[in-house]
Parts: structure tokens; sequence; C-alpha cells
């Protein structure tokens, strides 16, 4: 990435806090231009969520610096809170009310006024297609009608900046596919947007950059193709049943492919297909079919966030640092 300037939204620097011995910011160092879309993407634990809450002054950093909207989170946080919107992990809406109510509720907490809540409201309602649901309690939601609702509520005040943390954690692929589109139509509309996720494809769809977290420090960053470079393009990937055919799977497709396989505990074996693509899948099969092993659910896919972690760090993502990892690495 660039170096940050003032048309920076959002200005991170040597960002720390730690709970206990848990590092959870270890410092990082970040910036997002005005109007672009920063995806920070990572595992359970990497620290995702503690730097929306500093960055949302729901917490306070250890050390190092976070500006937000020209404005600094420690020495200003109600001004930042006044130019922000955040739809947190965990919705914020109330569950008794109606859609409706809660979206007047916030308009009122933001001091809109009861005639400017109410258009408001309605606005949000009509965007977020959550009209036919309108007068019905926010607990009768499913999850993502509830996070299209609280993202809803995140707007009321029309933020320059826009804070979603995991934003489709949860969600079937269809609301998924919702929320990115009404995600898209925000940003179409000059919204800055640090969103979190754990979905290396969400990253993909939504975001212009991308920082990888691994236990509280930015490990990588640049756009989604760069990371996808580090994997190496699609993966082959499939699955040997029989503990005993496995070590023979590894030889076959280590005789066409000179970088590394990677064999899990439970017999799934991932090739890098570079830039070969289909190519390197038609290879997988000869290789296997001259070895007499039967793969099962063998495929060409887009590399996950766990390809993209275990080629930058060797490691499968993991919570804890002690855990042994599920991959082991083979070669390279
Ligand atoms: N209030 C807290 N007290 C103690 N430890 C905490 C607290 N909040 C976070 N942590 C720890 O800090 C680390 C980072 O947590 P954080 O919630 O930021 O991760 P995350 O990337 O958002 O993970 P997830 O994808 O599961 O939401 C974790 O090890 C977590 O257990
Ligand atoms: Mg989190």
């Amino acid at each position: 990435m660039t170096a940050s300037n003032s048309d920076d939204a959002i200005v991170v620097e040597g960002l720390r806090k730690h709970y206990g011995d848990v590092h959870a910011l270890d410092g990082v160092d970040l910036h997002v231009p005005r109007g672009s879309v920063l995806g920070v993407l990572g595992p359970n634990g990497a620290g995702k969520t503690t730097a929306v809450k500093v960055l949302t002054t729901l917490i306070q950093p250890d050390a190092g610096r976070a500006i937000v909207n020209g404005i600094d989170v420690v020495k200003d946080p109600a001004g930042v809170r006044r130019s922000i919107g955040l739809a947190g992990q965990s919705a914020a809406i109330v569950e008794e009310l109606t859609g409706r109510e809660n979206l007047e509720f916030v308009g009122r907490l933001f001091h809109l006024g009861k005639a400017r809540s109410k258009a408001r409201a309605q606005d949000l309602l009509e965007q977020f297609g959550l009209t036919d649901a309108a007068e019905r309690r926010a607990k009768t939601y499913s999850g993502g009608m509830a996070r299209r609702l609280d993202l809803a509520a995140s707007l009321v005040a029309r933020p320059d900046v826009l804070f979603l943390d995991e934003p489709t954690t949860g969600l079937d692929p269809r609301a998924r596919n919702d929320m990115w589109g009404v995600i898209r139509e925000l940003v179409a509309g000059g919204t800055t947007l640090l969103l979190t996720t754990q979905y290396l494809e969400e990253a993909d769809e939504l975001a212009d950059n991308i920082v990888v977290f691994d236990r509280g420090k930015v490990i990588a960053e640049g756009t989604s193709d760069d990371l996808k470079d580090t994997v190496g393009g699609d993966v082959v990937e499939f699955t040997i049943d029989d503990a005993n055919d496995r070590e023979a799977a590894l030889a076959a497709v280590r005789s066409i492919d000179t970088t590394d396989p990677t064999l899990t505990d439970t017999g799934v074996i991932t090739v890098r297909a570079g830039d070969r693509g289909s190519d390197r899948l038609v290879e997988v099969v000869r290789a296997l079919d001259s070895a007499q092993l039967r793969p099962q659910g063998l495929g060409l896919r887009r590399p996950s966030l766990d390809d993209v972690f275990l080629a930058l760090t060797g490691h499968v993502a993991e919570e804890s640092a002690d855990s042994e990892t599920a991959t082991e690495r083979v070669g390279g």
C-alpha cells in the first residue's frame, strides 16, 4: 500500500492492545483512503474485533495512534462517534421493537427529530428490503434480516466512515449474496468502509485492499489478486479416504507438481494450480489414475483464507498459539 496521506479516512499507526498475556493488537499500521473499502481478513482471535473497537472508540488502545475522519479516537471519541457507523459482530438491535421502531429509535438517539427519524427509517427499510417486515418485532427476524436491520441502523446518521465486523458470518449463501449487494450499493455512494471477515471470497468481492491479521499483527497486505498470487492461483483439492493410500497419492501428485502439495489428517490433498488452471486438474486426474487411486470430491476451487494462511505462514489458521497445526506441510 502507498504511504498514508490526508485523503485517508482512517489512519492507524503502531496500535497495541493487550488483555493479560494476549496481544490482541501487536503493533498494527493501516490506512484507508477516503471512499475505498479495506477488508481486514483473519481467523478467530486474530484481533479484528479489537481493531474495530478501538477505531469506533468502544475501547482505548494501550499504545499507538488511530485517526478516523481526521479525528483522534483517544482525544475526541465523541467527535469520532458522530462521523461513523458501526455494525458490530453481535447485532445491536432491540428485539422487542419492530424493525421500523428500531430505526426511528436510532434516529432519535442521533437527534434527527421525529419527522426526519421517521422519513429516514422508511428510506432505509426500502433500501434494505425490509418494508414487508417493518411492523414485526426484530426478534422474529431471520439471521439475514437481523443483519440487514443492524446495518440499516448503523446508517441512520449517514456516516462518512462505516465499520462492519463480520457482516455475513453465519448467513446462508443467499443471505450473504443479498448482503454483498447492499454493501456494494453503499460503497458506490462514496462511503469509506472497513470490513472484517474470515472469508477471502468476501474480501475479494468487496474490498479494494486487504490486510491479513494473525495474532494481532498484519502479516500481509495488498489486493485480492496479490494475496491469491501468494497461494499461486486456484487450487486442486481432493480426498483420499483410505489412510493407507494417502502417501501414494501424494507421491503421484508430486510427480506432476514441483511446488508443495499438502495433506491434512482427514486425507484432503491440496495442489496449487498456478497459472495452469483446469489443465492441472486434468494432470492430477491422470496421475492418480495411473497410480490406480480413487480420489473423492476432486475439484478446482478458488483459494480460501486457509490457503492464504498456509502459504504465508506455513501453518493453517488457528486460534491459539499452542494448538497443533491440523495440516502437515509436505516438502518445501
Ligand atoms: N475483553 C477481552 N478480554 C480478554 N481477552 C480478549 C478480550 N477481547 C478479546 N480478547 C482476546 O484478544 C484476541 C483477539 O480477539 P478479537 O475478538 O479481536 O479477535 P477476532 O479477530 O475478532 O476473532 P473472531 O473472528 O473470532 O471474531 C483473542 O485472543 C481474544 O481472546
Ligand atoms: Mg471478531
